[in-house]
């Protein structure tokens, strides 16, 4: 089973790079921000827990996300799937060794952190034009400011996390969609053989 973490800033291409990996790999997509926007819409009891969190662009609470992304993961390896894309997930230190230990457990492991990486210009611009039409709460400036701080601070650290397990890999996100998929493919490729 390959397991798949997409990584970086908002607004870097993670949600646009999982649907293309997931038609070539044929595998699932469990986007933890697809996944909370879903119980926010249909005003579950979760939704209105986390729902302000993620209009500021703060992070919802680690033991509330693990909880989560368990219970979804556990859903998956009953379908038997041939591998998962996490996007969005692990986005702290604390997160990281929670996926580490869930996938131990599981006997499965991670194969690999693709780290999308784009300059900050170019993030915000995609996030504002994105705004225009997308409804999403955190898609103005404001907002669009804590979610580069936050991840800077909570969510960057996994990339050394990633590194001393070998499994770090910088992607660069500039260039077309197209352009930057190629770079991902070549990667992937290498694993699955
Ligand atoms: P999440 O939904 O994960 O949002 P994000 O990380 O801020 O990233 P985005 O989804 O905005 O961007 P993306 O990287 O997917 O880029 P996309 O492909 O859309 O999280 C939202 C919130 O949920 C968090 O702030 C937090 O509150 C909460 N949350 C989620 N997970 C959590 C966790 N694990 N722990 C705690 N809290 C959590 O592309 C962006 C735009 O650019 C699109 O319009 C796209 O069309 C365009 N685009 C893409 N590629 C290109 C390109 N190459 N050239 C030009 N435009 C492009
Ligand atoms: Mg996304």
């Amino acid at each position: 089973m390959l397991i798949v973490l997409i990584s970086g800033a908002p607004g870097c291409g993670k949600g646009t790079q999982s649907t293309l990996i997931v038609e070539k790999y044929n595998i699932n997509h469990l986007s933890t921000g697809e996944l909370l926007r879903k119980e926010v819409a249909n005003k579950t009891e979760i939704g209105q827990l986390v729902d302000s969190y993620i209009s500021k662009g703060q992070l919802v609470p680690d033991d509330l996300i693990i909880k989560i992304l368990s219970n979804h993961l556990d859903t998956l390896s009953a379908d038997k799937t041939n591998g998962i894309i996490l996007d969005g997930f692990p986005r702290t230190l604390a997160q990281a060794e929670a996926l580490e230990e869930m996938m131990s457990q599981r006997e499965c492991k991670t194969d690999i952190l693709l780290d999308i990486s784009v300059p900050e210009e170019e993030l915000v611009k995609r996030l504002l034009k994105r705004g225009e039409i997308s409804g999403r709460t955190d898609d103005n400036l404001d907002t669009i400011k804590e979610r580069l701080e936050v991840y800077h601070t909570k969510t960057e650290p996994i990339n050394t996390y990633y590194k001393d397990l070998g499994k770090y890999t910088k992607i660069d996100g500039m260039g077309t969609v197209e352009q930057t998929f190629e770079r991902i493919i070549t990667e992937i490729d290498q694993l699955v053989g």
